[in-house]
């Protein structure tokens, strides 16, 4: 995300529910807890296949295998899996080989000695091969048919020799990736216009159509030949979905009342997807993509709350971020009057009952996992409502058991928000991860399921409470009332609100441990934790959020500025979870009793972790920044870790003292100190990026990285100036032409041929 506004740091969760009830003044607990767990990790395991271990006691089932359809997308019949899944043969790693780069302010990309990488594709390349090369000046246009702006989530999907789809290809396949977003100043993304844009209302039409087209999603086919890679500009799978492309409504919320428009009198389609953040990939090959931070993308009249009687969509929308009168990101809605404008504003305007004559309806379209069929192109893609609507991250599925139901936590990126998962109601067949339609294999899983979201103890203990009209506390909720499962699902926050879950610093990203099946969620940042709070919006630190510090040089914000990362693990009991934090971000030099409670050393330290994802190959457990408090030291920066289990290290007390002089305990629970093999710093990017989007070949040999929004710092006044930008990369990386910075695709290989990390 970027962090030159305010629509990417919403606070709307005002509700009354506490962060955490009985935290305070609770005796010191000092012991070790989940007795009887070994405190043996991911070494334990290093000789054995991925594929054959797990922590739960039913069969763990190898990684998807070759699902099949010709390239022009037409399934075939899917042949029985030849190909030995490459997890099964590579050990996972014991021990981190390569040498930890120092922190870095210069504008380039950092990595260790042996490491190589390239870029590959950036802002704007082509994705035809009648689409002329990026000029980079502010005059291209058809961003249909070219990489999308922000870079961010992104996954591989290999393709064998011939161009069939197949989960062993190492040298050939598609990058699928989110198009979050643009670097901008006064709603115009300065870089794509020739003289800066307008910045003023009303937009013009030709600014705004290549501002809309950037964002969304793209799918480039790669290809490795003598080690290097490059995109195939020729390619017959690559494509663009933009936020006016034609999306399916699935799940419970699919023809709700609260999803009809203009565009969509029943409910059952939208347009495009937006502020797409962190990705996951099925158990049966397809795309999921989280959509963010969309609201600030909408506008309504100063009026609208009068205009729509107060009803209960003024809630809704205020809970989403959305005032009436408050300005819009881009100003895309002034931009003219035909319906691809109109539609950005969501005033009720039209004489009906039920929105199908205006867009009051509109914004209701988004903040879904949105799943995407990156093989085939001609499956229209579809929004999985089941699992709810907030300013969705990243969807990572625990490890699939056949016989049992998928599971897929979720997180919800703003201040305060909460940490969800969903269950679906199908049981996993082994036989779906090689389906002959994966879109409708999509259906099985996503669209029937419970919906849970997480309240966390102080004892290290938590629960998934669930989110349905048979819980009492949503069906008889004071504050909104909820008609039924669609509303659950298009208005998801308040049902947290209604249960009472556990408001947390902002949860980003998250991954399962292919090893032990434990989910990690990144806690990226949060400026509103005090000890003392002044206002509704403030919160005092608890257990799962236990920080309040200054910045350590004390210039960089106050609450909890530099993020955490908590783990969960399952527990026997139905709804029941145990977790510990893995790891606290912090300076070196922060204090080690308050702040630095992981100590963290010079090659470790590190500030609001963003992206996160395990690799199925070397289990490597890979954290990137997104950050703002540690930048006058680093920039943004991607860590890699061997990551041990839930209860390897213990509980401890933080002690605060308020204002009236008492003092305020805060137990939480610590995760075992990272040893200097366990945790390195891998790379750091150029100047006024954030590392995001992680995705591997295989064999784990070469990695994909995206680096977004370089030189974001950038004024709009300097955009003829290059030497005002505060980056020239990639361009200063040998890369295309002009020298205005772009967000760009990077792929590392390790010179000696080797995986990753090793
Ligand atoms: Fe797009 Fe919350 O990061
Ligand atoms: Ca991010
Ligand atoms: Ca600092």
């Amino acid at each position: 995300m970027s962090k030159s506004n305010n629509f990417n740091d919403e606070n709307s969760n005002t509700s009354e529910n506490p962060t955490f009830d009985s935290v305070l003044e609770q005796r010191l607990i000092n012991r070790r807890r989940f007795l009887g767990m070994s405190l043996s990790g991911a070494a334990a395991l290093g000789g054995m296949g991925l594929g054959l271990v797990g922590c739960s006691s039913g069969e763990i089932l190898p990684p998807p295998v070759s699902p099949s359809t010709t390239p022009s997308g037409s399934p075939v019949p899917s042949p029985t899996p030849t190909a030995t899944p490459p997890v099964a043969v590579n050990p996972i790693m014991a021990s981190l080989g390569f040498t930890a780069v120092g922190k870095s302010l210069l504008d380039k990309v950092v990595i260790p000695a042996g490491y190589s990488y390239q870029v590959i594709y950036a802002l704007g390349d082509p994705l035809t091969a009648s689409t002329p090369a990026y000029k980079n000046d502010g005059s291209d246009s058809d961003y249909e048919n070219r990489a999308g702006d922000h870079h961010d989530g992104m996954e591989y999907f290999g393709l064998d020799a011939a161009g069939k789809p197949s989960s062993s290809g190492i040298e050939r396949g598609l990058l699928a990736m989110n198009h979050e977003a643009t670097t901008d100043e006064k709603g115009s993304s300065f870089f794509l216009h020739a003289n800066g844009g307008t910045g003023a209302l009303p937009r013009p039409a030709a600014e705004v159509d290549k501002e809309v087209a950037i964002h969304g999603l793209s799918v480039v086919e790669v290809k490795a030949s003598n080690k290097k890679w490059a995109t195939v500009p020729s390619s017959a799978f690559n494509r663009r979905v933009t936020p006016l492309t034609e999306v399916e409504m699935s799940g419970p919320a699919r023809g709700s009342a609260l999803l009809k428009t203009k565009y969509s009198t029943t409910g059952t389609k939208t347009r495009g997807t937006i502020n797409n953040c962190g990705t996951g990939k099925t158990p049966w090959g397809t795309y999921l993509s989280g959509e963010e931070n969309w609201s600030g993308y909408f506008f309504r009249v100063a009026a609208d709350d009068t205009n729509r009687n107060n009803d209960k969509s003024v809630t809704s929308l205020k809970r989403y971020g959305r005032k009436a009168g408050d300005p819009s990101r881009h100003g895309w809605e002034t931009a003219g009057s035909d319906d691809q404008y109109a539609r950005w504003n969501i005033s009720k305007i039209g004489g009906s009952a039920d929105g199908s004559d205006d867009y009051r309806n509109e914004m209701n379209g988004q903040g879904y996992i949105i799943e995407m069929d990156a093989y085939d192109k001609t499956k229209p893609l579809k929004k999985r409502s089941a699992l709810g609507r907030f300013a969705h991250e990243s969807a990572a599925f625990g490890l699939p058991v056949a016989g049992k139901p998928l599971t897929v936590y979720l997180g919800d990126d703003s201040r305060n928000e909460y940490m969800y998962k969903f269950v679906s109601k199908a049981l996993w067949v082994a036989a779906d991860a090689n389906p002959a339609d994966r879109m409708a294999t999509g259906d099985k899983y996503l669209n029937e399921g419970t919906l849970y979201v997480a309240k966390f103890n102080a004892d290290g203990s938590g629960q998934w409470i669930e989110l349905s009209m048979s819980n009492a506390a949503i069906a008889g909720f004071a504050t909104y009332s909820f008609a039924d499962l669609a509303d659950i699902c298009v208005n998801t926050r308040l049902a947290g609100d209604a249960v009472g879950a556990t408001k947390m610093d902002r949860p980003e990203w998250g991954g399962v441990n292919p090893v032990t099946g434990e989910y990690y969620q990144t806690l990226t940042n949060n400026s509103n934790r005090r000890i003392d709070p002044a206002s509704s919006s403030q919160l005092t630190p608890d257990s799962a959020n236990p920080r309040y510090y200054e910045d350590n040089d004390g210039n960089k914000g106050k609450g909890n500025p530099n993020g955490h990362i908590l783990r969960m693990k399952e527990g026997a009991a139905v709804g029941s979870f145990v977790w510990d934090v893995y790891l606290f971000g912090a300076e070196a030099d922060a204090d080690k009793a308050m702040v630095n409670l992981s100590n963290l050393t010079d090659d470790q330290d590190f500030s609001s972790p963003d992206g996160l994802a395990f690799s199925q190959n070397t289990g490597i457990c890979w954290i990137q920044t997104d950050d703002g408090a540690y930048t006058d030291v680093s920039n943004c920066m991607m860590l890699a870790a061997i990551a041990g289990k839930v209860g390897d290290g213990a509980a401890k007390t933080l002690s605060y003292t308020k204002a009236d002089t008492s003092v305020m305990n805060v137990v939480t629970q610590v995760g075992a100190k990272p040893a200097a093999d366990k945790l390195k710093r891998f790379l750091v990017g150029p100047k006024d990026c954030e590392i995001t989007g992680l995705c591997e070949t295989p064999d784990g040999k070469a990695i994909f990285i995206n680096i977004q929004h370089p030189g974001e710092g950038t004024k709009m006044a300097d955009v003829a100036d290059p030497t005002k930008y505060t980056s020239q990369w990639p361009s200063n990386a040998g890369y295309g032409a002009g020298k205005r910075p772009r967000s760009a695709t990077i792929v590392i290989t390790k010179d000696d041929g080797g995986r990753i990390g090793s």
